[in-house]
């Protein structure tokens, strides 16, 4: 995820640009620019802060964009800094999202010389073919997304050209309508103190800001988005409005997951093609064990990412906390990959295990979603899970995106292994498809999980139960509880209640089980009654024919065996709320830290 802003007005562009990227640096922080254009385009990007921005003293332009970058094609580096330029260096481009088929874009860009690793350099060498047949940018933009497939939100200035042109399918944009002038801006946040008035761009659309107003395409029509006044002070907004960035990072799960999958499945033919792996050829075909390594919710993901492994691939699979990590003296290194899975990429215990790993010859793959971290620089191969930045000390989107990389990482073994079950496959690619949706029918019932979770947030403890895929998911319910509420909270394999965890059961003690597809729900009922015969009470997250009239609970839609993932939103909602409703530090829990280095 990256912060884009743009002005065009009255004012000097430049103070305006800056400051409003550094109201979006929560978006990204690993590299920030500007491009200022009149008669000419000046560009000044770099890695690092935007107040580290190295500008000349005075900048007369009126017209500009900039970006304040989170890497996801490309390490941060200056060169892969935005805005990028075309070769004749008359047109800049900033861009959020991800272009899925920027390879295939860049093959046929032959005669232009490419400057950085990123996906959207495509946009800026696009835009100077375009420019050749049209003096007008904005049929120019037009004609560029029609070519592009995945995710953006693009600002665009060019020389000689006396506007911005922006576009947006999968990322947020909106623009500002100002009393001096115009804006475009990845949201609200920046655009505050200069004015309220805001229209939200919808997929499709094309924008052309200028001094005197902004009109709107989409599909080549002409459109009326309609004009927001926002009430929010602007500290409000630095969460997005949101009163946690734990809560606004719950609420981002649609976009994340759909930022995970673009580019990179094929539900029709039941194929996915993960970018960037340098996997020898031979070398899955030959492993006889897939080892993960990792701590907290991302071991959480491993376990579930397990399953799925010897599901689809039929491989061995091992599961290892990080920090207990040791080579067994009977693997063969050869016939071995370690995979390392960590949000931060810069976990000790993780980078630990997996460099003793890889001292013995084991080949590592490292899933991440920090471009450039120790991680993705040590492993033989990294894989991003794309989720945008996470500031929550709480883990929350980041889980299912690592979950569902590590399934698409699962058909792809599967695939090479000859193990692919056509029909399997496709469904399981379907469900990814539908995984966003299904995720934001159960953020659209946050107020119900909010009177659910004040009404239970006295319990004396809490357990969450599930088996098979549920299992993980009720380890991560009771994680996610217990860091931000500080209360007891435990999750079990739902079997295992009755060999000594029941004896903590009573009626101060609510249970929450998940009962879906994928966990066995109808031996899990079993443990539910066992539970309810103790008088404690019952939470359900529970698939179709699992629910029950005369008990609390809440409905996961069908999803195959994603349905256990859909119920952690709910399990996130309601550790939330319980812990919102004792007044907690939420975003810094006591005694926690974002990212662990040390061991
Ligand atoms: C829990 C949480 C931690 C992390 C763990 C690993 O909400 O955030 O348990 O999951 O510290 O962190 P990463 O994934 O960065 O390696």
């Amino acid at each position: 995820m990256c912060g884009i802003i743009g002005y065009i007005g009255e004012q000097l562009a430049r103070p305006r640009l800056v400051a409003g990227l550094q109201q979006l640096e929560y978006r990204g922080y690993d590299s920030a620019g500007i491009a200022l254009a009149d008669d000419e385009l000046a560009v000044f990007k770099q890695v690092g802060l935007v107040a580290d921005l190295d500008l000349p003293e005075s900048t007369p332009q009126t017209c500009g964009i900039g970006h304040t970058r989170w890497s996801t094609h490309g390490k941060p580096t200056d060169a892969n800094a935005h805005p990028h330029t075309d070769c004749s260096g008359r047109v800049a481009v900033v861009h959020n999202g991800i272009i899925g088929n920027y390879d295939e874009l860049r093959a046929s860009l032959l005669d232009h010389e490419f400057r950085s690793e990123t996906d959207t350099e495509v946009v800026a060498h696009l835009l100077e073919d375009e420019l050749e047949a049209t003096d007008d940018l904005r049929e120019a933009v037009g004609a560029v997304v029609d070519k592009i497939e995945g995710s953006y939100a693009l600002g665009v200035v060019a020389a000689g050209y006396d506007g911005i042109v922006a576009a947006r399918r999968n990322s947020p944009l909106v623009v500002g309508h100002g009393e001096d002038g115009n804006f475009i801006a990845s949201d609200v946040t920046p655009l505050l103190e200069h004015t309220r008035s805001v229209s939200y761009l919808e997929d499709g659309d094309v924008a052309h800001v200028t001094r005197e107003g902004i009109a709107i395409w989409n599909e080549g029509t002409p459109v009326d988005r309609e004009v927001h006044t926002i009430e929010w002070s602007p500290d409000a907004a630095e969460k997005g409005g949101y009163d946690h960035y734990m809560l606004k990072e719950i609420f981002e799960q649609p976009t994340a997951l759909r930022q995970a999958i673009a580019g990179r499945i094929d539900p029709i033919e039941g194929r996915v093609e993960l970018e960037g792996l340098s996997i020898p050829d031979g070398f899955l075909e030959g492993v006889d064990e897939i080892q993960f390594v990792a701590c907290g919710t991302s071991y959480h993901a491993c376990l579930y990412a397990k399953q799925l492994m010897e599901e689809f691939a039929d491989v061995r699979a091992t599961v290892e906390f990080a920090s207990e990590y040791a080579v067994g003296s009977g693997r063969n290194p050869e016939r071995t990959l370690v995979v390392g899975v960590s949000q931060s990429g810069e976990t000790a215990d993780t980078l630990r295990a997996l460099r003793m790993a890889s001292r013995v010859g084991i080949r590592t793959l490292g899933v991440t979603n920090t471009v450039g971290s120790t991680m993705a620089r040590e492993c033989d191969d990294a894989l991003y899970i794309r989720a945008g930045p996470e500031i929550g000390v709480a883990a929350t989107k980041t889980f299912a995106s690592q979950v569902i990389v590590l399934a698409m990482f699962a058909l792809t073994v599967a695939d090479v292994r000859g193990e692919l079950d056509p029909r399997a496959a496709r469904k399981l690619l379907e469900n990814l498809q539908d995984l966003p949706g299904a995720v934001q029918s159960v953020l659209d019932n946050n107020d119900a999980i909010e009177e659910v979770a004040d009404a239970y947030a006295g319990g004396e403890a809490f357990f969450f139960i599930g088996r098979r895929l549920g299992g993980p998911v009720a380890l991560e319910g009771a994680l996610k509880l217990k860091e931000i509420s500080y209360d007891h909270a435990e999750g079990f394999p739902a079997g295992e209640l009755k060999h000594g965890p029941l004896a903590l059961v009573t009626e101060e003690t609510p249970v929450l089980a998940i009962l879906t597809d994928g966990t066995r729900p109808d031996e899990t009922r079993n443990n539910v009654k066992e539970v309810q015969s103790r008088g404690a009470p019952v939470i359900t997250l529970a698939a179709e024919g699992y629910q029950s009239d005369d008990e609390v609970g809440f409905d996961v839609p069908d999803l195959g065996l994603l349905e256990p993932l859909v119920a952690n939103v709910y399990l996130q909602l309601f550790a939330y709320h319980v812990a919102d409703s004792k007044g907690r530090a939420i975003d810094r829990p006591r005694n926690l830290a974002k990212s662990v280095t040390v061991e």
